[in-house]
């Protein structure tokens, strides 16, 4: 008898366990946790090609190159085997940021162990700047570096592109090989996009530091310190070789743009983001704003023959950096990292001021419309727009807590919330596709099917998608540290509207987050094609490294060369000008003054795509989603 009660008690229990099944969202996360998983390297691999070399306790990344239109062409860009295997420092720290954060703020299965996060961390730890006198500096760099023994410095090296293009023709012929193996046609096309690319890879390669991965290593430093109980350890190792915040400060203010300077290193700038920031400058001559390298002029002149320069020997202005280093200051000083407060001087509010500035411009601006040259290393816009929604995300959380920081910082909480509260959900409303669901950015939305109709393919739909949550999440919730939820400000009159977007989103997510390529462009070179090529813009300065200037209308192009040129604009020229600048020809060439998108004949440029950033970023949206309190 007691044993037959039991036994119906033990259906019973089966009965329920099958009829209250395991939820979709619950489901849909395992899923993604497993893929991110997969996709981090275990086992080191070397450089054999067609084997990629891939480093330990990174996350898979990928470059493509971004063909589009016929169903032909479009093969090239999205398949299975046309890619190159990239060893970089940013999809990893993004990535770890992101599974971190979904941990804090989120509802979740069990997301990463100890043990993972330390293989990524350790990853991250080889990406330091080797070129650093003093110990424990957080300068970071995309690709880490390698000791050149001749020129006594250490050089960026992006091992497979290297690999490959050190035995081009080689490769080339065993790349051609397996691609007529895989049955892949139009090979000839491909093959001449390489060749051309290669010339603007070379460029690249060698790289300086960069504030970008700078500071989402900064951010990445203090999420480790707010874990210390569920990933002990991780944060004193961190310390070990990060600490040195004075350091930091100094580089960041060396470097910075600051265009009422008197000081050639300090006042100028890319002619490309002169063309779409000058307005900006001119209402904010006093501007000190965050730059992409930590290199100057000056340096570059005496280093650049030793391997280690500015693509075109200058510096740039980027968003999406500005967005980076606005959120590693902010969670910096927020959650007290090390001393970094201790050297919070005014120059440094400045330059957090001004860039923050510069972002609620830019987006008010829809980036003058010129996204290729504002976002130049960085094209995509939902990435963009995510990465400043967290510093609003986080400075809402302080005020909430009533965390006493500079006045700096209420001024950039004003600026951020009213662009995203208004202006970029203006965005969203204004680009969610027909299914009031869903988003695309521009990977295969130029696609056309075998009758030449157009066919988009949603390529970074997920990734624009789950994006778009995040950053409603972050603009219109805070963290609340009592209940561990997720709460709505409340005295948004839009709120209905905005849950209802997200609704919308996460049932499409729900739905489609296998269904799709789960591809991204989280970066790319800053040449699109030949209309972003510096040379074509309004400038004042034109030098040769060694500081012999040259008239760009009669530059021999037989005996000199542009590679070693500095190219760019001193200090503010009035509208007038300018104006009169962009009608005369630079170099023979007319200033490019429309952009026609990412998609332009010709304009196949090579692309940064990682499939776990995507699934990360979705797996945030739905574990603050499943946080939310009504
Ligand atoms: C480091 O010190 C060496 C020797 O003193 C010097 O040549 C080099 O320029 C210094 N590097 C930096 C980045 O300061
Ligand atoms: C540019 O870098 C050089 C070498 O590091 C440094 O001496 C100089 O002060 C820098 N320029 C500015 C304006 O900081
Ligand atoms: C060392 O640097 C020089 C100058 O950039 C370069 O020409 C050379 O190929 C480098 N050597 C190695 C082994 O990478
Ligand atoms: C959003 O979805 C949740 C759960 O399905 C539901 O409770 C809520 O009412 C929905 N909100 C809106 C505004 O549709
Ligand atoms: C400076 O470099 C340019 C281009 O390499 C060269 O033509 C010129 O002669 C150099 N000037 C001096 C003074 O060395
Ligand atoms: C390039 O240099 C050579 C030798 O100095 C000279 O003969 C030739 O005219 C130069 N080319 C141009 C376009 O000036
Ligand atoms: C400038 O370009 C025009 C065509 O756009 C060409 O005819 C002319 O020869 C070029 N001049 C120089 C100096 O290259
Ligand atoms: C790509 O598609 C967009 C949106 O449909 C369109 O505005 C643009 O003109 C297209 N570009 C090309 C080169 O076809």
């Amino acid at each position: 008898m007691i044993l037959l009660h039991k036994m119906f008690y033990f259906i019973l229990c089966i009965c329920i366990y099958y009829t209250n099944a395991i939820p979709p969202i619950e489901q849909t996360m395992e899923k993604l946790i497993k893929l991110i998983s997969d996709d981090q390297v275990l086992k080191p691999a070397e450089f054999k090609f067609p084997q990629w070399e891939k480093k330990l306790g990174l996350y898979r990344s990928e470059v493509r190159l971004d063909f589009f239109g016929e169903p032909l062409q479009a093969e090239l860009r999205k398949n299975k085997y046309i890619y190159v295997f990239d060893n970089n420092m940013f999809a990893t720290g993004w990535i770890s940021s992101v599974l971190l954060e979904a941990t804090m703020y989120g509802r979740a299965p069990k997301i990463i162990d100890t043990e993972r996060l330390s293989l990524a961390i350790d990853a991250i730890e080889t990406f330091h700047d080797h070129n650093q006198n003093e110990s424990s500096v957080p300068l970071m760099t995309f690709w880490s570096q390698i000791y050149n023994q001749t020129t006594n410095t250490w050089q960026s090296a992006p091992d497979n592109l290297r690999y490959l293009i050190t035995d081009f023709d080689d490769s080339l012929q065993l790349i051609e090989d397996i691609l007529k193996l895989l049955g892949i046609k139009n090979i000839a096309q491909l093959i001449d996009k390489i060749r051309t690319s290669s010339a603007a890879f070379k460029d690249v390669f060698q790289i300086p530091p960069d504030f970008d991965d700078t500071y989402l290593n900064i951010g990445l430093g203090v999420q480790l310190k707010l874990l210390q109980d569920k990933y002990p350890s991780l944060y004193l190792r961190w310390l070990q070789t990060n600490s040195n915040m004075k350091k930091l400060i100094d580089l960041t203010l060396r470097y910075a743009y600051k265009p009422s300077s008197q000081n050639l290193d300090q006042n100028t700038i890319d002619p490309r983001t002169y063309f779409w920031i000058r307005d900006f400058v001119r209402d904010n001559p006093q501007a000190v704003l965050a730059t992409t390298w930590a290199q100057n002029i000056t340096e570059v002149r005496t280093i650049a023959h030793r391997g280690i320069r500015m693509p075109f020997n200058l510096n740039n202005i980027d968003v999406t950096v500005g967005a980076n280093v606005i959120y590693g200051i902010t969670s910096a000083i927020i959650y007290d990292l090390v001393d970094f407060k201790d050297y919070f001087n005014q120059d440094m509010q400045t330059l957090y001021l001004s860039t923050a500035s510069l972002i609620a411009w830019s987006i008010k601006n829809s980036m003058k419309n010129r996204p290729d040259l504002a976002q130049v290393y960085y094209p995509s816009h939902y990435n963009f727009l995510w990465y400043g929604s967290r510093s609003l995300f986080l400075l809402e959380l302080a005020r909430r807590q009533d965390k006493s920081l500079p006045d700096v910082f209420n001024r950039v909480y004003s600026l951020l919330s009213d662009v995203y509260r208004s202006d970029v959900v203006k965005f969203f409303q204004d680009h969610v596709r027909s299914d009031k669901s869903s988003y695309d950015d521009f990977l295969g939305t130029n696609d056309t099917n075998i009758f030449g109709k157009l066919e988009p393919t949603g390529e970074d739909r997920i990734f624009s998608t789950a994006q778009t949550v995040n950053i409603l999440i972050a603009s219109f919730t805070y963290f609340d540290i009592n209940t561990g939820r997720l709460k709505w400000i409340t005295n948004e009159k839009q709120l209905d509207t905005i849950k209802i977007m997200i609704n919308n989103s996460i049932s499409w997510l729900l739905e489609n987050a296998f269904k799709y390529q789960p591809f991204n462009c989280f970066f790319s070179g800053s040449v699109k094609g030949f209309n972003q090529l510096p040379f074509w813009y309004p400038a004042n300065i034109y030098q040769f490294l060694n500081g012999t200037t040259f008239d760009p209308d009669h530059f021999d192009t037989e005996n000199q060369s542009l590679m070693d040129s500095i190219v760019g604009v001193s200090g503010y020229i009035d509208e007038t000008t300018y104006e009169r600048m962009i009608s005369q020809k630079h170099f023979n060439v007319s200033t490019p003054t429309t952009f026609n998108g990412y998609n332009v004949p010709g304009g196949e440029f090579p692309f940064w795509s990682s499939q776990p950033y995507t699934h990360s970023v979705t797996l945030l949206a739905l574990a603050q989603y499943n946080n939310l309190d009504d």
